[in-house]
């Protein structure tokens, strides 16, 4: 039986855990994703409303996490909206669906809670299938002034972007420091760090511009 669940304390290393092997050479030989879960969690930005767990018969198969962002616009005002990541799901488990139910049900729920849109950073091929576009389409740069392919966004009710334009300002918590991390991992069994070929192709993907004419 699958339920989603919002996460409690009590989950917290075990939605490590799972995090930390979701991500383990996927990016880049290691992972930091599962310390960025761990950080979080106490930012300001963090939203504990719209972070969830699945499971599979009562065991955490997945975790998906939310946190405040803004759009600046030309004039200066923030107008409101979220975020989520990092979303990952046990490795053993991929491609069966768990993160499409996951995602479909924290999008639901920010629909829910009265959210205007669904800001993020990703892999087109991942957030597509929910209707994500990049968000060069409302004229929604990064702070850089630039669009990439990467940075998608979701309205979630019919014209929640209309007229919404400028620079998308992810939260501070997405940016831990560093430094934690090395003495955060060691409190894991060790895995090995591997340097692989699809890495790169990642990378090149991250910072990838959007080029396409907007309509
Ligand atoms: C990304 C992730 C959460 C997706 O969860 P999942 O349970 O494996 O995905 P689902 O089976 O629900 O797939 C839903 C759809 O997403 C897309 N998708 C998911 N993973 C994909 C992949 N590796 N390549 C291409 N498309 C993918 C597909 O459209 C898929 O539908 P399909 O299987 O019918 O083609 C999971 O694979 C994961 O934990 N990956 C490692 C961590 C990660 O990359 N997180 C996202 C970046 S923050």
């Amino acid at each position: 039986m699958i339920t989603i669940r919002n996460e409690q304390p009590k989950d917290y290393r075990q939605v490590e855990e799972i995090t930390r092997k979701a991500f383990w050479n996927l990016y880049f030989p290691g992972a930091s994703e599962h310390y960025l879960v761990h950080t979080m969690r106490g930012h300001k930005d963090y939203m504990p409303e719209l972070s969830f767990v699945i499971e599979e018969n009562g065991e955490i198969i997945g975790s998906i996490h939310f946190t405040h962002a803004k759009v600046i616009t030309p004039g200066g005002g923030e107008i409101s909206v979220v975020s989520f990541g990092p979303v990952s799901i046990k490795p053993e488990r991929h491609r069966q669906g768990f993160g499409r139910a996951l995602i479909t049900h924290a999008i639901e729920s920010s629909k829910t809670h009265g959210h205007r849109a669904i800001v993020l950073g990703g892999f087109p091929y991942h957030y597509k299938p929910y209707g994500f576009v990049g968000t060069k389409k409302y004229d929604i740069a990064m702070t850089d002034g630039k669009f990439y392919t990467g940075v998608m966004a979701l309205p979630l009710y019919d014209g929640a972007l209309d007229g919404v334009s400028g620079k998308i300002k992810f939260s501070d918590g997405l940016y831990p420091d560093e430094n934690g991390l090395e003495a955060y991992e060691a409190t894991f069994p060790p895995m090995k760090k591997l340097s692989l070929p699809h890495q790169k192709a990642f990378e090149q993907a991250a910072s990838e511009l959007d080029e396409q004419e907007c309509k």
